[in-house]
Parts: structure tokens; sequence; C-alpha cells
């Protein structure tokens, strides 16, 4: 019997017995991590090894120097994965791999190596979608999370407005049409000087800001739930260059609220009237950007007050981590959608087929 048709066999047994404690790796970015999984909800452990400060010192993350420590981390994460968890790989039902969207080379270090350790074991494969490991994230916070729902995506590459139909199952509501909204912070970072990464760091220094304080345009769009932040980027990167050049000095942290509470403002109207317009009552963040502090305040506050229920991860699920996509994993294998040692990379690939 071939290793698919062992893995398939395998794979229905853990259906018949709707648990499954799932090993899941993570490397599209510049964040190496494993995790193991339980019933795509509990947490049995969850490393990180973060390549952030090397990526500090070129002002943004270089792919070549990614996949090079992607490659150096795995094993010793894996190692301390299992110790954490008191397990072994006995204890371990399938293996899980981020294969997109991402950086190709940084995503075929976690796909091969995932591939590899599961040939060794002899157990199922799962490929999951970054973008969906990011939604998931949320059921693992709040174990009574059930579709449908509502969720915001915001990271670095992606800022969409989905309905979670049903588990691993999306209608697209709307989308960006230039910058995700991460990419935004990070841009408008760059021009306050502040390091990489800039969007956590620019949320920080905005919470001491008044938002009131600059002017920036309001975000339009022709779509009604779609976003657009390059019209607004240009325009903040533009009016500090003539401020500048006019020997204006710029208040930081007041610069930073009034772009953040733009950005924000856009990201919570939008998903809550998204919310409203569906019929949906349930309204989930996920990504990245769902750590922003003035985000997860606001369409808290707004939300409760349209009625809705709102989920958020704590933000150490929010960036990029193994736990979400050893969540993602378990429903996917729950389904049968398990992949064949010819899995690929796919640094392109939509949460949502041609959208
Ligand atoms: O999801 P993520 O960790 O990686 C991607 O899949 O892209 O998201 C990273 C993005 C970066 O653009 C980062 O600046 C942004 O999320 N980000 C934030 C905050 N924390 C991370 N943006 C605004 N406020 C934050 N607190
Ligand atoms: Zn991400």
């Amino acid at each position: 019997m071939s290793y698919i048709d062992r893995a398939r066999e395998k794979a229905q047994a853990l259906i018949q017995k709707g648990h499954a404690v799932i090993l899941s790796v993570e490397s599209s970015c510049d964040e190496t991590a494993i995790a193991i999984v339980k019933d795509g909800r509990s947490v049995l452990s969850g490393e990180i090894a973060s390549q952030v400060d090397t990526h500090a010192l070129y002002g943004g993350v270089v792919p070549e120097i990614a996949s090079r420590m992607h490659v150096e981390a795995l094993d010793p994460l894996l190692n301390r994965a299992l110790e954490k968890a008191g397990m072994t790989f006995e204890d371990i039902d399938a293996v899980a791999v981020t294969y997109g969207p991402g950086l190709v080379g940084a995503l075929l270090t976690g796909v091969s190596w995932a591939k590899a350790l599961a040939y060794a074991l002899d157990k199922p494969l799962v490929g999951v979608n970054h973008i969906e490991g990011h939604v998931s994230a949320n059921f693992v916070a709040h174990p009574d999370l059930e579709p449908p729902f509502v969720c915001l995506v915001a990271s670095g590459g992606h800022s969409h407005i989905v309905r979670v139909d049903e588990y691993g199952s999306y209608s697209l509501i709307g989308k960006t049409t230039d910058d995700a909204a991460g990419e935004a912070f990070d841009k408008v970072a760059r021009v306050l000087e502040i390091p990489y990464p800039g969007g956590p760091l620019l949320d920080k220094l905005a919470e001491t800001g008044d938002d009131t304080a600059y002017k920036f345009p309001k975000i339009k769009t022709e779509g009604k739930y779609d976003f657009s932040f390059s019209g607004l980027k240009t325009a903040v990167v533009n009016q500090a260059h003539t401020l500048k050049q006019k020997g204006e000095t710029i208040d930081a942290a007041n610069w930073a609220a009034s772009f953040r509470k733009a950005v924000v403002d856009a990201l919570v109207d939008k998903t809550l009237m998204a919310a409203k317009d569906t019929g949906t009552k349930t309204v989930a963040l996920a990504g990245g950007v769902a750590s922003n502090m003035r985000l997860r305040r606001d369409l808290t506050e707004k939300g409760k007050k349209m009625g809705m229920s709102i989920y958020m991860p704590p933000p150490s699920l929010c960036t990029d981590n193994a736990v979400m996509i050893g969540s993602a994993a378990f429903y996917r294998l729950m389904k049968g959608e398990i992949m064949d040692l010819d899995l690929n990379a796919q640094p392109s690939i939509r949460l949502i087929e041609n959208k």
C-alpha cells in the first residue's frame, strides 16, 4: 500500500473517532513556529522562533535570510514543542503545514520539512492556507465560537472581510483594492522613522497621541465593503514631506494617532456593516493587525452597541504562529482533506478561489 493510501485509512479512523492531535508548522514569513493542538481547540504546546531582530537590521524581511533561519530553527522547535506537551511522536496523529500564501522560499522550508516528517511517521499530512489559519486562531481562543460569523482578516499581506459560512468554507464580502492594512501601517511608520516592524510600534505611540491633531482624508472606495489604503498612505506621506520642507516638526504621537484612527474607522465600520447587511450577529477579528489596540477597543465598543457578539484572539495568536495552523488543520482533516507528498508551496494561493 502506498503512503497516501495508508494516510487515507488513518484519516478515516480519526474522522470516526472525531479526535486528533496535530503537530503543525508555520514558516510563511519571518516567524518559525511549531505547535501541538488537540481537536482544533486545545493548545498542548506552541513554540515560536521570531526573526524580527535580524530583519530589523535591513528595515524589512529579507526572504533568503528568512528561509535559512527557518531551516535552522525547525528541529530545535520540534524538540521543544514535544517536550512542553509531554509527548513523543507516538502521540501525534497528523502533521500540518502552511503551504501558502507567503514567501516561496520560506514556505518551502516548512513544506519540505513537514512532508519528510509525515512520511517518516507514516501519518496524514494536512496543508493549510495561512489566512484560514489566522481566522482559526479564534477557535482556539473561544471554545464557544462556531460558524457562521463575519471575520475581518487584516495582516501584512491581506485585508479581507469574509463570512465564515462553515468550517473551511468562506464567502468574500470585501477586500482591499490596493495595500493591505498592515502594509499601510508599516509604510507610514517608516515616515515617522519608527523601526521595523512598524505596525506594533506605531500602535503603541498612537496610544499617547491626540487623534484629532491632524486631518487625513477619509478612506473612499467604490465597493461598499472594500478598503483602499494607498490614497490615505500617499496623503500622509506627502503631508509629512510638506511639513518637513516648511521646517515644521511633526508630533509623532499625534500623527500616529490620527493615522491609526483613519485606518481603524474604515476597518471597523465596514466590518460591522458587512455583518449587519448579511444578518450575522457574530463578528471576529484575525491577522497581525488584529492585535492593534484601537481596532480591538473600537470593534468591541461599536459592535456591542449594535448588539453583536465580538470575538478576537489574544494578541499572541493574532500575529503568525503555528497554533492557528493546527486548529485550521483539524477541521480540514475531519473532512478527509489530506495531501500527498507532492504538496508544493503556493505563494499566491487565495482563501477563496479566484477572489
Ligand atoms: O499576520 P502577520 O503577523 O503576518 C502576515 O501574515 O502578514 O501580520 C503582520 C502585520 C505587519 O504589517 C505588522 O505591522 C502588523 O501586522 N501589525 C500591526 C500590529 N501588530 C502587527 N499593525 C497595527 N497595529 C498593531 N498592533
Ligand atoms: Zn500572517
